[in-house]
């Protein structure tokens, strides 16, 4: 049985974090990288394995340190990922392909296919990563980073700000819907979208100086190089769910748009009333348990049931302080 996930840090002041011991280093022969930024760069320094395959614990410690991502809101992508993504009996993660590092596979359904497994975490309309559809859902591409710059020139006079990631979030659902004939945008991917849009504004802007303007220089060196700059100090306040939720709140208001996806064709858009949205985020936990988890999961037994009640148990514990009520989709332990 894995043990709980770490608890907040004490100190969650700003503070250099691309130090000497935690340096930038190039990738070395076979270490694994994915589609999110953050992470990636926390393994090039060293605040997780730089071969890219972490536990959920060392996850939670390093978004946390090299962060100052709030507990609530690590424990919830971590473990959200970790069920899908994961292996829950050997406790490891990749945060990019499938790798035989994270140890024997459990029996299908399950696909234990790391970070950059389709459509269960990761998905479309993605800020610097093209659609799966498109065939890599998770390199840097550079004429989504070029669109981005031009988006930030013209809305935020040259930075990535909450008011540029509010027009460049809507652009990429809009250019998904006109190219991508399979576009989802429904639970969870609805609300990763939006909540990766606020991130790069809150955990990519030096904590100095946290004003929620970011270069695209700095971002050039987190989206494409998962580097700090130098000297680069971590937020200057631990940032979880409801700062997160209020940034999300100031993307989705310019341009709110419920989540579906496309019928099998371009320009196909219906409005899915089945997936879990904005006015109900319980639903996105329950339906990510009883639909996404107990998918890849039918029928448990032994060490593997025990692991995964014991991660669901992990990943509901930021969700009781938002009022919601547990569910056991194996039974209750
Ligand atoms: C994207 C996982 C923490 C910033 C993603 C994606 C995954 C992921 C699976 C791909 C989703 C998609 O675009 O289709 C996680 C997990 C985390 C975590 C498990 C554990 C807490 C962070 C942190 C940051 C961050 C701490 C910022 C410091 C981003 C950004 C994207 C992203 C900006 C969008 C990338 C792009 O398309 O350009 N993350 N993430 N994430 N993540 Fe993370
Ligand atoms: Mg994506």
């Amino acid at each position: 049985i894995p043990s709980p996930p770490p608890g907040p840090m004490n100190d969650t002041s700003a503070k250099a974090v691309n130090t000497p011991v935690n340096s930038w280093l190039p990738l070395a022969d076979g270490d694994i990288r994915g589609p999110c930024p953050g992470l990636n760069t926390l393994a090039s320094h060293g605040y997780l394995p730089r071969n890219g395959i972490a536990t959920p614990a060392q996850i939670v410690d390093a978004v946390q340190e090299g962060f100052n991502m709030g507990n609530d809101i690590a424990i919830f992508v971590t473990y959200a990922a970790m069920l899908v993504d994961g292996n829950l009996v050997t406790n490891l993660l990749s945060i990019g392909g499938k790798s035989s590092l994270t140890g024997t596979d459990p029996p299908a359904p399950a696909i234990v296919g790391g970070l950059n497994t389709h459509a269960v975490f990761e998905g479309d309309a993605s800020t610097t990563r093209a659609d799966a559809f498109f065939g890599d859902n998770h390199s840097f591409n550079e004429s989504l980073f070029q669109e981005l710059v031009s988006f930030s020139n013209k809305f935020g006079a040259g930075n990535y700000n909450l008011s540029v990631a509010a027009q460049f979030r809507f652009q990429r659902i809009q250019d998904s819907i006109a190219t991508n004939p399979t576009f989802s945008f429904v639970s969870p991917r609805y609300y990763t979208a939006y909540a990766e849009s606020v991130f790069p504004t809150v955990f990519f802007v030096d904590g100095r100086v946290a004003n929620g303007q970011l270069s695209m220089d700095v971002a050039r060196g987190f989206f494409q190089n998962m580097s700090m700059p130098p000297g680069f100090f971590r937020t200057n306040k631990s940032a979880g769910l409801s700062a997160i939720a209020t940034g999300i709140g100031q993307v989705f208001l310019p341009h709110p748009i419920e989540p579906g996806s496309n019928q099998g064709a371009v320009n196909t858009y219906e409005v899915n009333p089945n997936s879990a949205d904005f006015t109900n985020f319980c639903k996105l936990y329950t339906d990510f348990v009883n639909n996404t988890v107990k998918g890849l999961y039918p029928n448990p037994t032994g060490d593997l049931l025990n692991a995964l009640n014991a991660n669901l148990g992990f990943f509901f514990q930021p969700l009781a302080g938002q009022g919601c009520a547990q569910v056991f989709p194996f039974g209750q332990p």
